[in-house]
């Protein structure tokens, strides 16, 4: 084998000097190289193939082949191909593509056509179209106009949005539940919410509390609201329609709620939401609701009976 890697050498040595600057190795030959390289050289005696010493060879790289045997300067790598980097996707975080609010006048006239004018301001809103989900509705408020109680929620979910009304789906039902207990019917007060659109979620499933923007944008049409029933006493229903009536600065539901509020100079209850009582409720959050309930009746002139002041109590 050392025989026959002498004679390559020299018959490599001969090319180089007639000229040739360059020889392809196939993958197999380089394998062997490799082989005869690795292999302790047999004690048998070096034949002598020409007077010059010959020195080893060096170890051959492990690439694939074909290799070139050259001159380093006599063959460069072609430079990689410089690929211009693409832009990058513009990610929008969903409900951070508002305007800012509506401006707008309410008209002069009656209570009901000064409403219906807002209702139909809002259900043609551009902004509010553009953010439905596929096929849905534009949630805008509803029961009575001359209501001395507005209940102000979050935003509508899945049922609402199908719906187009506000509290209808089994956060509505316990909501409805609380309305009775005080002796009233969905009728007699007003539900609205922060919110007329469901913010989109990017999935059929699932809710998310509006963003700033978002509720920012809806505000005027809630103020606007407000501005038409003038009631006695707002119920902020959970954090988010509490942090969206008073900013963001606002105290959580825990500590507000008990404690009066103002908003635009109308007083102002939180309490805890009824999707909240529905995931986490105790005796001890359903008997504080009904507390908090109990203030806006006597803040709003209706009287308390011995029966309703036992709501909720612990029993004995
Ligand atoms: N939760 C809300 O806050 N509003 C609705 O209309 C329904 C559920």
């Amino acid at each position: 084998m050392r025989e026959k890697i002498l004679a390559v050498v020299e018959e490599l040595k001969r090319r180089k000097a007639e000229g040739e600057n360059f020889v392809l190795v196939g993958e197999e030959s380089v394998e062997a190289l490799r082989r005869a390289v690795t292999v302790p050289a047999k004690k048998e005696p070096v034949p002598v193939a020409s007077k010059t010493p010959v020195p080893a060879p060096a170890p051959m790289p492990k690439t694939a082949a074909p290799v070139f045997l050259a001159p380093e300067d006599s063959y460069a790598a072609p430079k990689p191909r410089e690929v211009p980097r693409a832009a990058a996707p513009v990610v929008v975080a969903p409900g951070s593509d508002i305007p800012p609010p509506p401006v707008f006048t309410l008209p002069e006239g009656t209570k009901k056509e000064r409403w219906d004018w807002l209702r139909q301001r809002v259900l043609s809103c551009p902004v509010c179209t553009a953010h439905l989900n596929p096929g849905k509705q534009i949630v805008f408020g509803c029961g009575s106009i001359d209501a001395s109680i507005f209940f102000c929620g979050e935003a509508p979910g899945a049922d609402e949005e199908e719906q187009g009304i506000p509290f209808v789906g089994r956060a509505g039902q316990l909501l409805e539940k609380i309305i009775a207990a005080m002796g009233l019917s969905r009728g007699d007060v007003y539900i609205g919410n922060i919110m007329n659109w469901r913010p989109q979620t990017g999935s059929e499933v699932g809710n998310r509390p509006p963003t700033e923007q978002e509720m920012a944008f809806c505000l005027p049409y809630l103020r606007a609201q407000l501005a038409v029933v003038q009631p006695k006493v707002i119920v902020a229903l959970g954090n988010t329609a509490l942090k969206g009536l008073l900013g963001k600065g606002a105290p959580g539901v825990t500590s507000a709620r008990g404690r009066w509020f103002e908003f635009g100079g109308v007083p102002l209850m939180p309490t805890f939401h009824p999707s909240y009582v529905l995931r986490y409720g105790t005796p001890e959050t359903k008997r504080q609701i009904w507390e908090d309930m109990m203030s806006v009746m006597e803040k709003v002139g209706m009287s308390v009976s011995e029966k309703q002041r036992g709501f909720f109590l612990p029993k004995e």
